[in-house]
């Protein structure tokens, strides 16, 4: 994609509309999203700052229905497994399993988010690896609120889904991702069923010294 472009799909937009407007959206219109919206966004999350310039996210785009029903129920037999070890009742475990799969199936576009460690530095001790890594983990969160940033200023509403967290290795094998990627989140992306309300200002919590 080029400026130009970039620019013309977001140019209109101002970026305190869009931060105000930007909400969780779970309910979509059926109507596929245009793949040029759709790069928008990815090349908005690139933008994002990352630790010595790595871009460690991996983008992988679901769109087909077989896909979704794959990673949805791969997924979900975790999920259930999980609800089950907690001593949740089969019927709860059941119609939480059946919501998931739905929102998942329903969803005109999810974008699966992974990391990949390969390019950060490398060290002998764990915790300063695991400081290393965590850097990844953090920009992770900066590229995906630009990428729903750019969305919610196309008109589309997203939902950050956290299920693919507690089972990386499960959801990256049914999308038949490379082994290095490790999943991390799903963007499930469409065009809003309903207006979301915009979002209200909270106070924050700053301390001055
Ligand atoms: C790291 C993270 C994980 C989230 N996981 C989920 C999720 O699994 N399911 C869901 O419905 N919403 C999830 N959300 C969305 C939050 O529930 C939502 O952002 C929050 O309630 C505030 O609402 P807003 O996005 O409309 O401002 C997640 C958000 C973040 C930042």
């Amino acid at each position: 994609m080029d400026k130009q472009t970039f620019n013309e799909n977001l140019g209109n937009f101002r970026l305190a509309d869009a931060l105000i407007q930007r909400r969780s959206i779970r309910i979509f219109k059926q109507s596929p999203i245009p793949k040029k919206l759709v790069d928008t966004a990815i090349y908005a999350a690139l933008l994002a700052p990352s630790p010595h310039g790595t871009f460690p996210w991996r983008f992988c785009i679901i769109n087909k229905k077989k896909s979704k029903t794959k990673l949805g129920k791969s997924m979900g037999e975790k999920f259930l497994e999980d609800m089950k070890f907690e001593g949740i009742s089969k019927k709860t475990r059941e119609n939480r399993y059946q919501k998931s799969l739905l929102l998942i199936q329903n969803s005109p576009l999810i974008i699966l988010v992974s990391l990949d460690y390969s390019k950060m530095d490398f060290y002998e001790e764990r915790s300063k690896q695991h400081n290393e890594n965590m850097m990844a983990e953090h920009s992770l969160g900066a590229a995906l609120q630009n990428l729903m940033i750019a969305l919610a200023a196309q008109g589309i509403g997203s939902v950050w889904r956290c299920a693919p967290l507690f089972c990386p290795e499960i959801a990256r094998d049914a999308l038949n991702l490379p082994k290095k990627w490790i999943p991390r989140a799903m963007i499930l992306a469409g065009f809003p069923k309903i207006k979301p309300t915009e979002k209200k200002f909270i106070k924050p919590r700053v301390l001055i010294r």
